[in-house]
């Protein structure tokens, strides 16, 4: 199963509207017919928020929304990206001279991380061109990942032209490593759901080495996706990386605490297997070992004996060198006890007790609470949000993707599925301004869908 590369379905398009369109779209474009489709689905992370990339487990599940692209190599070597919403702008490039430009989260410019990254691994200078016209329905800004989404489909196309093979696993490692050109210091759980989803279930994905395991979601509730309506483009400011920054801090100031190599720890899950203890223990240790005010870069300086220049250029991302102050302890606070929620939220599945719906929706209270006043990645819209859930009936209610915006994630029980809608729709989207009119998929039900996949004309 792992060895298995993404799956590739023949299709009749005259029969899936949404294919039939953009084939129609590409002709008036292009002038030719595409010769195959791909597409790449969006994700709801269900529980385990900012913590992928301190090597933790993370439960999300493919949403249905997904990025599509219709393609046709070419003999040109040369590159042409198209979308089919006018809001994003026609792009070429020569297929053999990717610059990507990290000052600017240009749409394209996903598209050339996952280019950029299948060439780099198959290690190759000479390119085949191709035309792409992309279609993306996933809501930009949302927590639910259309960008990774677009990363991963881009990296499928580009596999697909050069003939070549790869497991859903190696895909999903390139891709999380390439989005990083765009300058944001992600985990690789978006692209890792993307490639390993299957329908029907959640997944546990776990990290070196990846793997992804199915979890069986309650029968009798339904996950309630809700758009904050405020954007948030991790691309465009410093917050996501600040975090991932703190995190490594404290990571290196808890393993030098207990006389650990520090100066090779990157992840605040290497402390712990290094001590070989449990979360529970790792949150003592943070007490001990961290103070909840914040470190200046000279306190952590003094703490790690290191100079400035040292902890800028060694430690820092680009984005990062003029942060003033760093909170360590309250980071590595809501990391270690979120990790440990994944856990207990994956064997309550398993196990199924009597009031599982009520045990997983505190999940996922404490995980938004964590998530609030510890990481503070959340905003008043989403808290609001996710109080008005609850008002109306989710058992649990929480920011889900990278927050500072985008999207709620509900836990609701089936039989309160339409009145909580009617009421949310009412109480967030019409009474309290500016928000716009409500769009059917600013609120929705969703269930696990299935992952990437290639489309060819039957
Ligand atoms: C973004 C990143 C992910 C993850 C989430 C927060 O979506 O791409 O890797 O860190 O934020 O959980």
């Amino acid at each position: 199963m792992a060895a298995e590369g993404p799956a590739a379905r023949r299709v009749q398009v005259a029969e899936h509207p949404r294919l039939l369109k953009l084939k129609d779209m590409f002709y008036s474009k292009f002038g030719s017919m595409p010769k195959f489709y791909a597409r790449a689905p969006g994700r709801v992370n269900i529980i385990g928020e900012h913590i992928d990339y301190c090597g933790y487990s993370v439960l999300p599940m493919a949403v249905e929304q997904d990025m599509l692209i219709a393609v046709e190599p070419v003999q040109t070597h040369t590159l042409q990206l198209a979308n089919t919403n006018p809001l994003y702008p026609d792009f070429s490039t020569s297929a053999n001279n990717i610059d990507i430009d990290k000052t600017k989260p240009l749409w394209h410019n996903y598209f050339l991380c996952g280019f950029k990254g299948i060439q780099e691994h198959f290690g190759l200078n000479k390119l085949t061109g191709m035309n792409c016209l992309v279609d993306g329905n996933i809501p930009p800004g949302s927590g639910l990942s259309s960008s990774s989404a677009l990363v991963c489909c881009a990296g499928l196309v580009t596999l697909t032209v050069l003939g070549q093979k790869l497991s859903k696993v190696e895909l999903a490692e390139i891709c999380a490593k390439s989005e990083r050109y765009i300058g944001t210091e992600g985990g690789g759980m978006d692209q890792s759901i993307s490639f390993l989803a299957e329908e029907g279930t959640a997944k546990l994905i776990e990290f070196s080495p990846l793997r992804a395991t199915d979890v069986k979601l309650p029968s009798g509730a339904v996950f309630v996706i809700a758009n904050s309506c405020v954007e948030m483009n991790k691309a465009a400011t410093s917050h996501f990386n600040i975090r991932v920054m703190e995190c490594r801090l404290a990571a290196k100031l808890l393993a030098k605490y207990k006389g650990l190599q520090w100066d090779k720890v990157l992840r605040l899950e290497e402390v712990q297997a290094s001590l070989g203890i449990g979360l529970e223990e790792m949150l003592l240790v943070t007490e001990d070992a961290l103070h909840s005010e914040p470190y200046s870069p000279k306190e952590i300086c003094r703490c790690l004996g290191i100079s400035m220049e040292e902890l800028r250029t060694q430690i820092l991302s680009p984005n990062t060198q003029d942060v003033l102050t760093f909170k360590l302890y309250q980071r590595a606070k809501h990391v270690y006890s979120e990790a440990a929620r994944v856990y207990q939220f994956k064997k309550i599945c398993e196990e199924v007790p009597d009031n599982m719906v009520q045990l997983l929706g505190d999940l996922m209270n404490q995980s938004h609470t964590s998530c609030r006043d510890l990481y503070e990645c959340s905003c008043p819209e989403l808290d609001q949000l996710v109080d008005i859930c609850r008002k109306f009936g989710a058992q649990g209610s929480r920011l889900t993707g990278a927050g500072w915006g985008g999207c709620t994630v509900s836990i609701v029980p089936a039989e309160k599925l339409p009145s909580f809608l009617a009421n949310v729709q009412e109480a967030y989207y019409q009474r309290s301004s500016p928000r716009e009119a409500p769009e059917k998929q600013n609120l929705f039900a969703t269930k696990p869908g299935g992952g990437a996949l290639v489309f060819l004309e039957a």
